[in-house]
């Protein structure tokens, strides 16, 4: 009898708790004046009530996390499989939720093996753009916008990558030594003949924190603009962490809007683990920063961007039960805006504050 009761009062409070914050916790796209997404696939969608129920509240759009990535539309050579991809975009028009499409080109893991073999330029160039061609009009008038090419620069030259081997010792995707450091300029071209309504953005991580890369970007900009390359939007990642200069947000946020192209921050989430410690419990203190670090970037997103540029802000995943990070850093981490069980955490009302 106690044990029931117990367990009947300990449920109470838990509902009036998940209540109280569902009232007081006003939904991501209600408070921001831009559009707010969340990076999924469609696997959650349809198992996870909750992870549903959150993306529909609380998003204005998505992005594809894997299932738009080359590697996974054509696993074979020759082969196009849109069943996932179309399976999310159905759940995404079906709620009136904007469509990111990601990512046409990249370097590495995205890229399928069978392409990773190829070394002959004329080849590869014409597998790129056959497959930019056949997934551009596939989900023409779907998407509302493209990452044409994602991390194509070096991080300690600032220069177009042309490296074969990646740090992890896999081979990556060859294009900047077998196509010329050119090669990007020609995928918007491909990805504009393929869906001409679609925006098309440029993706890269670390602008915040490595100014060479952020001036290659800009200097990339300038370029495109110059020769009548099609291109609308600069997607900055920001995979940061607590401790990442405030200064060095604001600055690549305020050198991508003079280029007058949209920006989105498109891939957000913060890590609290800089350590990298394998196991990790969060201080009080670490969870508190990550509540002012959201904060300040969804308030540096709306102060530092002109309107008519904000494409929005996306995170990648929504809760830390699905984020990519602890895979990534082989560690536990906790980057997210909702916690294991998809509840709000502080950070969540940082963002909300922020924005
Ligand atoms: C990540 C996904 O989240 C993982 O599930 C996958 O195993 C690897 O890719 N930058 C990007 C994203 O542009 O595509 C990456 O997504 C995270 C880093």
């Amino acid at each position: 009898m106690f044990l029931k009761n117990t367990i009947i009062l300990s449920g109470l409070a838990a509902f009036i708790q998940v209540n109280a914050q569902q009232t007081v916790m006003p939904k991501l796209k209600d408070a921001a004046a831009f559009p707010v997404a969340f990076a999924i696939d469609p696997v959650r969608v349809r198992t996870n009530d909750l992870f549903r129920r959150t993306v529909l509240e609380h998003a204005d759009g998505i992005t594809a996390t894997n299932c738009m990535k080359p590697s996974r539309i054509s696993r074979q050579k020759g082969t196009f499989d849109f069943a996932e991809a179309d399976e999310l975009i159905a759940f995404a028009q079906a709620n009136g939720k904007r469509v990111h499409g990601h990512t046409l080109v990249w370097y590495i893991d995205t890229a399928p093996a069978w392409m990773k073999q190829i070394r002959d330029s004329t080849q590869l160039e014409n597998v790129l753009n056959g497959y930019i061609r056949t997934v551009g009009s596939h989900f023409k008038g779907k998407v509302a916008s493209w990452d044409v090419v994602n991390e194509a620069f070096d991080n300690k030259t600032g220069a177009i990558r042309t490296d074969s081997i990646g740090h992890n010792g896999k081979t990556n995707l060859n294009l900047g030594r077998i196509l010329g450091k050119d090669y990007v300029a020609r995928m918007f071209q491909y990805a504009h003949q393929a869906d001409p309504g679609a925006l098309l953005f440029y993706n890269e991580y670390g602008q915040e924190t490595n100014p060479a890369k952020l001036d290659a970007v800009i200097g990339m900009v300038a370029d495109f603009k110059k020769r009548g390359i099609p291109i609308h939007g600069l997607g900055l990642q920001m995979h940061i962490n607590i401790d990442t200069p405030d200064a060095g947000i604001e600055h690549a946020l305020r050198k991508s809007s003079e280029t007058g192209l949209m920006v989105h921050i498109s891939e957000l989430d913060i890590s609290m683990n800089t350590a990298k410690t394998k196991p990790f419990k969060p201080t009080a203190e670490q969870l508190e920063a990550q509540y002012r670090k959201y904060r300040f970037v969804a308030d540096a997103y709306k102060r530092l961007v002109p309107k008519a540029q904000q494409f929005g802000i996306t995170t990648w995943g929504i809760a830390d039960a699905d984020s990519w990070i602890p895979g990534f850093c082989s560690c536990e981490d906790y980057p997210l805006l909702f916690d294991q069980g998809y509840q709000p955490k502080k950070a969540l009302t940082g963002f909300v504050e922020g924005l």
